[in-house]
């Protein structure tokens, strides 16, 4: 166990430790009379187990009657300070939790959002959710119960030993030698218990994505009449969840019974011993029963006292975890003072550039066929449109991505205005590209609001002007609240094309000097594709556009066509210029008839 603690305590963990500190320490007034209350809990609690024997000996053995006034009152008294003491240390702990939770949970979005696309690639979309709600709540109850156990149930042993030694210091020194036989059982079974319950609840998470997928994935399901394999997969999932929740129901049902005989046998000892210092006059009934209240109530701080080491190793594991991801450096160099582009110079140069996803697993990938595009030689002239086609995994996608670097190229360098894209501000650079992106993705708003997204200040004038532009404004006005339906009430309702119509018109209201259409009207019939052809047309005019697309419609007028094979370009020039050529542009057009 030494070795564990050690391990957490390099240069390196010390620095999240404090910094982790820090935030806790932003609170130390709440935390001060946190600690008050705590002192006042312990100290009553003390007083509660004393109390029994002027009780028993005034009262009860001697008959005196002021005992009789003055004893209730004391315990009315320490038992109002008790509750007052809990109430206070619980909400000033809680609070402090709650605020260390939400700071961490705020930090973690804000280093999440600003992350390169490379880092969701890596990571889950559920386990980064997971560090955001699960792990940042470990870190509360580490932070609340560990310091409430160190400071109050630390100060309430204290307390119930003095008056324990205070009451019989001969039957304390047998008693001490007796009682930790009877502890260590608890720990050893709590333990157990608290692995077979992270069992469960790993079991349970399981069952959860189990469940995701196959709902989400119906169709699939369905189409390959896959259901009864699903129900025994699921089968399996909850007979395992069983077989983990009868272990931990046996640790659990068979600990207290042992524990109580344990303490039984401890309890009888004392009982034995202290009875027969009683018969024989050395001690009276009431110190006798202080004791015994004394030795009972050790058992609740002890036993969260033993937990705590649990209750930090866990805590100490999330904390790793969530610094993890708020150590991660946005691998986006971002000049923020850098030169920004005129706006009437929007012409892009892509010289000699190479591109290859770094992924972790190809490492030791043949170099040579790992590169996504090369040697990518072009230039777009400011107001030009330029169609990009090519077979499925060609790279066009990925060539379009280095625009607003989204990924940062290897070799060579992308300019725009003749700057470099890498000395132009990111958001600078971002505000002048507007996308439409091969999947559509809208938020769960009302469909003002996505469209809004494209520009927060659009009147909602503005914004039935894009949606009338981008073919979408007659299928929202079917719907019942028009504008304001919420995305997430119409379920599956949107077809393909019409949440691509809704892309667009979010990407036309941001007006931005450089459009980028990766498939943006590959959902739409012909007719659809047509008109909003038109209008996209208009749009294009002065801007520098870059279109994905398959269809001749969509490419024919385009200034420069690029045919991307493999990550290369492999033909380029006008429709005119490559079907005289006759050569692989000529045998899609020809095979697309
Ligand atoms: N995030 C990524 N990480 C690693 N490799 C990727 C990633 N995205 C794409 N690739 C790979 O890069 C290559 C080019 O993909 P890209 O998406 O650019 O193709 P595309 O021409 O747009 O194809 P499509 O017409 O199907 O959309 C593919 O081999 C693909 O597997
Ligand atoms: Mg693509």
């Amino acid at each position: 166990m030494k070795k564990n603690f050690l391990k957490y305590l390099d240069d390196k963990n010390r620095e999240r430790y404090k910094s982790l500190f820090q935030v806790i320490w932003q609170h130390w007034q709440k935390l001060f009379f946190a600690m008050i209350c705590m002192v006042v809990v312990a100290a009553s609690t003390a007083a509660s187990a004393y109390l029994v024997k002027p009780m028993l000996d005034d009262i009860f053995v001697n008959k005196d009657s002021n005992g009789l006034l003055f004893i209730p009152v004391a315990a009315i008294t320490v038992f109002l300070l008790k509750g007052v003491a809990t109430y206070g240390q619980n909400y000033l702990m809680s609070y402090v939790g709650e605020q260390v939770i939400k700071s961490f949970r705020n930090r973690l979005y804000e280093n999440i959002v600003n992350l390169p696309l490379a880092f969701f690639n890596k990571e889950k979309t559920g386990v980064l959710m997971s560090r955001i709600t699960n792990d940042v709540n470990i870190v509360k109850g580490m932070v609340s119960s560990a310091v409430t156990s160190l400071l109050r149930d630390f100060f309430t042993v204290i307390g119930l030993i003095c008056v324990i030694f205070y009451m019989d210091w001969k039957l304390a020194v047998w008693a001490f030698l007796v009682l930790p036989v009877a502890f260590y059982p608890i720990i050893a079974f709590g333990r157990r218990v608290r692995r077979f319950s992270t069992g469960c609840q790993e079991a349970m998470a399981e069952i959860n994505v189990f469940l995701h997928e196959t709902f989400s994935g119906i169709k699939v399901v369905k189409i390959f009449t896959m259901e009864s394999y699903e129900k025994e997969r699921f089968k399996e999932k909850t007979d395992t969840l069983f077989r983990l929740e009868m272990k931990s129901v046996v640790a659990k049902s068979l600990s207290s019974p042992i524990m109580e005989f344990l303490g039984g046998v401890g309890i009888a000892f004392i009982i034995w011993f202290g009875g027969s210092r009683v018969i024989s006059g050395v001690s009276t009934t009431g110190t006798f029963f202080s004791f015994l209240t004394a030795v009972m109530m050790l058992y609740d701080p002890v036993k969260k006292l033993t937990n705590l080491n649990n209750t930090v190793q866990e805590g100490i594991a999330a904390i790793t975890r969530i610094y993890d991801i708020i150590e991660q450096k946005p691998e986006i160099a971002r000049p923020e003072t850098g030169r920004t582009v005129e706006q009437n110079r929007m012409e892009i140069t892509f010289d000699k550039v190479f591109f290859r996803y770094i992924n972790d697993q190809d490492s030791n990938n043949d170099k040579d066929n790992s590169w996504a595009l090369r040697d990518i030689n072009l230039s777009v002239q400011t107001g030009e449109v330029v169609a990009l086609v090519g077979m499925s995994g060609g790279g066009k996608t990925s060539l379009v991505n280095l625009i607003p670097r989204f990924y940062d190229i290897t070799e060579g360098r992308i300019t725009i205005g003749g700057e470099d894209i890498r000395d132009i501000p990111l958001s600078s650079l971002r505000s002048k590209i507007s996308i439409v992106t091969q999947e559509p993705i809208l938020f769960n708003e009302s469909i003002r609001d996505n469209i809004r997204y494209g520009r927060l200040d659009a009147s909602d004038h503005d914004i039935e002007e894009a949606a009338r532009f981008a073919y979408a404004h007659d299928f929202i006005t079917v719907f019942p609240k028009g504008y304001d339906t919420v995305i997430g009430e119409l379920g599956n309702r949107l077809s393909g094309g019409e949440k691509q119509r809704i892309c667009i018109a979010r990407a036309l209201i941001k007006d931005a000097p450089i459009l980028i259409l990766d498939e943006a009207t590959s959902a739409l019939d012909v007719e659809a594709e047509k008109i909003v052809q038109k209008a996209l047309a208009n749009l294009m005019k002065g801007r520098t556009t870059f279109v994905i697309a398959h269809r001749l419609s969509t490419i024919a007028h385009a200034n420069k066509i690029i045919l991307i094979n493999k990550g290369e370009i492999v033909e380029s020039g006008t429709h005119a210029e490559l079907m005289a050529m006759g050569g692989e542009y000529f045998k899609m057009q020809v095979m697309n008839k």
